[in-house]
């Protein structure tokens, strides 16, 4: 793999900082926010009045602490346009999350906010090794998802070539690879699996494309999966982390100096862990459900918004600015199987860990009597033998009960087996029925 990293000089002055100086800007920044909110978004007055706060408590920026928080809810209750910050002929651009259940949520830009949002995107494309007059190939889908677009803007902003390719057509992906030779791909990090299989088939070397950095994200995805696309595509894999509430792709990028975990980009979005059942907010380097502030959204302010990602805080190394752990996965997807808590993530580990099984697969959940089961859905991989790709599944069902705790059923199935995603992967089936699920 090329040596990717950017030169010092290249930085914003910010990544540069102290932490000091940091922290005073985000103090400053965060002032401002909470009384962009208070005063132009009637939700946010309405909250804090209830709370019995006001901007003005704001002396240090602990005392974010005593501000209410912010979920879903309250921007599907305000559904479409309620939670905007300014005139909507002001806003430029609005994205919307699917929501796999009620409305979507939507989100909105002013002209001043894309333009954050593309030079943060060209600081994490840059953070990850990415270079002036790099070909960007862009496989994230284009429209209301943030990652099409967002990526797009990004890459221009750096002075890249931008391939806004979308999602989808898989072949067609490859070919293009071949053809406009891009140094950089931005795809989930499942699709790009997809992609790699889709080469074999067309028997394209896949160590040998002029691909040497992927930038991956939108769903969560393991070290063992760095390891195992880095291997067989010899280029650098990189996690970008970011949500539409609070902009998009580009909150937060791993440096591909040390790959140690995303920096969030604190002098526009300030972090918090709580406790997800308590809300208390807990110390840098202790686990739980990461929140977010934005310091400089006009559109859109968000306070503390809870994004039900687990993680954990960790001090800057590559930059000034706090890294997060990689993401286990969302408060949503834990699955709770008699009583044991476990996420896709620690499967995708442990099978990756077992050879003959490819990293495709599926959490099926299903009732048998009272008791709730957990089937994995894992293909073998196609130059695995099917009797060695069977005793890989055994060994799965023991390494699954030594390592998580719990008793589950794999099945082995033939490569191709698990349904591709364009975008993000769904990871658990949940055939429980909803009414009964306790
Ligand atoms: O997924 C934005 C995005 C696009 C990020 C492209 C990165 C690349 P949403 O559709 O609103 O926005 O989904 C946000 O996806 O709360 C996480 O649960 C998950 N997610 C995003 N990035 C990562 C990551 C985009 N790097 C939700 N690791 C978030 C783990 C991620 N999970």
């Amino acid at each position: 793999m090329q040596d990717r990293s950017p030169n010092p000089a290249d930085l914003d002055p910010i990544e540069r900082a102290s932490v000091d100086e940091l922290r005073e800007l985000q103090l400053t920044r965060l002032r401002w926010s909470l009384q962009h909110a208070y005063e132009n978004v009637p939700h946010y007055r309405k909250a804090f009045d209830e709370r019995q706060v006001h901007p003005s408590d704001l002396r240090e920026l602990a005392d974010l602490a005593r501000f209410p928080f912010t979920d879903k809810a309250a921007l599907r209750a305000n559904y479409p346009f309620g939670m905007f910050a300014v005139p909507r002929e002001q806003i430029s651009r609005v994205h919307a999350s699917s929501g796999t259940t009620g409305r979507p949520t939507v989100v909105g830009y002013t002209k001043d906010d894309l333009r954050t949002w593309a030079k943060l995107m060209a600081r994490s494309i840059r953070a990850s090794g990415g270079r002036p007059g790099d070909r960007v190939h862009v496989a994230y889908g284009y429209g209301l998802f943030t990652g099409g677009l967002g990526a797009h803007y990004g890459a221009e902003e750096l002075g890249c070539t931008v391939i806004p390719v979308s999602g989808g057509m898989t072949e067609r992906q490859v070919r293009l690879i071949t053809d406009f030779e891009p140094e950089i791909i931005m795809v989930t990090p499942s699709y790009m699996l997809a992609i790699v299989d889709e080469m074999e088939r067309q028997g394209v070397d896949p160590r040998g494309t002029s691909l040497q950095i992927g930038i991956f994200g939108a769903e969560p995805w393991t070290q063992d999966l760095r390891r195992e696309v880095e291997e067989r595509l010899d280029m650098h894999a990189l996690d970008i982390y970011g949500l539409s509430e609070v902009m998009g792709p580009g909150v937060a990028n791993e440096c591909v100096e040390t790959k140690d975990g995303p920096h969030i980009w604190e002098d526009h979005f300030y972090p918090e862990i709580i406790d997800p059942l308590t809300g208390e907010v807990l110390p840098d380097g202790e686990s739980g459900e990461l929140v977010l502030t934005s310091l400089t959204k006009q559109a859109m302010p968000v306070i503390r918004y809870r994004t039900r990602d687990l993680t954990r805080l960790l001090p800057g190394t590559a930059r000034p600015m706090r890294r997060m752990e990689k993401i286990t996965g969302r408060t949503d997807d834990m699955i709770i199987l008699r009583g044991v808590n476990l996420f896709p993530t620690q499967i995708e580990e442990l099978i990756l860990r077992t050879p003959a099984l490819a990293p495709h697969f599926q959490c099926v959940l299903t009732r048998d009597g009272r008791l709730d089961a957990l089937t994995v859905k894992v293909e073998r991989r196609a130059d695995a033998n099917p009797a060695v790709a069977t005793q890989a599944g055994h060994d799965l069902v023991t390494a699954i009960k030594n390592n998580i705790g719990v008793s589950v059923r794999v099945d082995v199935i033939e490569p191709d087996g698990v349904e591709r995603s364009m975008g993000k992967m769904r990871r658990i089936v949940d055939l429980r029925g909803g009414a009964e699920r306790g």
